[in-house]
């Protein structure tokens, strides 16, 4: 047995001065609201992610709050976690979805979100996705280049139809991010510089199925500060002016990104953020959308994992466990740090006296880990807890090395629902064809 001790698991956040997330122990044991954690690693096995029904809902109103002086249309982005019953809970307390897929788009339909509480944004729109969205009748469709806005009028002209577009602008900003999670510089393949815009604009004769109706900026993911958004709004401000008359404008769709506390981050609350941005916003009289998606599910789910092994090679400490970069990619893709601990902690443990250890999957590749050189108590069998994987954890998740997805559970109170079974072995291969042996 190996006795390892991370750092204390932040309950609350002083500088937050609020309550992070509905994970906390109690008496040395990890509890998910009113449920051990522990109990429901025996009830559906593991890998296993567990999400708080109370911490999705009280992040979505800390910004619905924040922002209640403006009333914007919040659009959760699906992308981050598309569980349908997480989807429907936000919807059903009156948040609309940003899309990007038609995939996406199903489920949107299948929760029964309104469609005037849904946009759409993506580089790559296929015809089938757009004539979807049209025929759904989305918000709007968020365009990314003239190759597009071409596109979705001839579609638009096909089926009779005006179709409502915002031009998502690419403002050409730095933020300070993953490199992979940028998306408002020159260089990224997202949206529009500012002259291709004021150009639409010009030559909008040339979009005769179009209504341009909306501006739309998302810089990127996990920034923690405000000054990059506003040194962004305020381009978009600028640019708003120079076109005061000719523009039949009615939103201005700020973007998700916002940042959470992974390990040591100190981001901007959602009040902090508002009471920077509001006063821009209120400059340009245009009704405001917001698409949080990390910032509402970021920290309301862990993803719960078993011990399996333990290994001490000359050069390293190993613990070896049953999720890998198949079930959350974060740390393999942009080195991203998720805090761990054990279910069940022992207090009296001092760190001094341990080695640190990294956390690894069975996956064949050398990127398959969760966390490195951490001091955690483990032993084979016991549980530990990756802390912040509810945004894009599960999403990003695959079947790589034929592994199953893990099963999915929202806690409310006492109560805990399964809301994604575990893969079977059956569902890895269901859509292959074994020309060899035909069923
Ligand atoms: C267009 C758009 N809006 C919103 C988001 C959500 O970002 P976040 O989860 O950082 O809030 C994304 C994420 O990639 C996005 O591409």
């Amino acid at each position: 047995m190996w006795f390892h001790q991370e750092n204390p698991l932040p309950e609350s956040f002083p500088h937050l001065n609020c309550k992070m997330h509905y994970f906390i122990f109690i008496k040395n044991q990890l509890y998910c609201e009113d449920l051990k954690v522990y109990d429901l690693a025996k009830e559906f096995g593991t890998p296993l992610y567990v999400y708080s029904k109370k911490t999705i809902l009280d992040h979505f109103f800390k910004i619905k709050r924040a922002f209640s002086s403006i009333k914007p249309i919040i659009c959760y982005s699906v992308k981050a976690n598309s569980n349908l019953s997480i989807l429907k809970l936000l919807v059903k307390h009156g948040s609309g979805l940003d899309i990007v897929s038609g995939g996406e788009l199903y489920r949107a339909k299948i929760i029964g979100c309104p469609p005037k509480r849904i946009v759409y944004a993506s580089v790559g729109k296929t015809d089938e996705e757009i004539k979807d969205g049209v025929k759904y009748g989305i918000l709007m469709f968020n365009v990314e280049s003239l190759a597009e806005l071409e596109k979705i009028d001839n579609i638009a002209n096909r089926l009779r139809r005006k179709v409502d577009i915002g031009l998502r602008i690419n403002p050409d900003i730095e933020s300070k991010t993953h490199e992979y999670i940028v998306t408002g510089k020159k260089e990224s393949k997202f949206g529009m510089d500012f002259h291709t815009i004021e150009s639409v604009f010009i030559n909008r004769v040339n979009y005769p199925n179009l209504n341009i109706v909306g501006l739309h900026i998302h810089i990127g993911s996990q920034i923690t500060q405000a000054a990059p958004f506003i040194k962004a709004i305020k381009k978009v401000l600028n640019l708003l002016k120079k076109l005061e008359k000719k523009s039949s404008l009615k939103y201005f769709n700020i973007g998700g990104g916002l940042g959470i506390t992974y390990d040591k981050e100190k981001p901007q609350t959602a009040k902090d953020f508002a009471r920077r941005v509001i006063p821009l916003l209120k400059e340009c009289g245009l009704k405001i959308i917001l698409e949080p998606g990390r910032f509402i599910v970021g920290n309301a789910g862990i993803l719960v994992t078993k011990v399996l092994y333990l290994k001490d090679t000359p050069k390293k400490r190993f613990i070896i466990v049953d999720a890998g970069m198949n079930d959350l990619i974060r740390p393999a893709l942009y080195n991203a740090y998720h805090r761990i601990v054990p279910l069940c902690r022992n207090v009296k443990l001092k760190r001094k006296s341990l080695k640190p250890a990294d956390i690894v999957g069975p996956i064949c590749e050398t990127s398959d880990f969760l966390g490195k050189d951490r001091f955690i108590e483990a032993r084979e069998n016991s549980y530990l807890a990756v802390l912040g994987c509810g945004a894009y954890g599960f999403t990003m998740s695959s079947n790589y090395n034929s592994r199953r997805r893990a099963a999915e559970v929202l806690v409310d109170g006492k109560k805990v629902y399964l809301i994604r079974k575990r893969e079977s072995y059956k569902d890895l291969v269901d859509k292959e064809i074994n020309l060899l042996n035909p069923r």
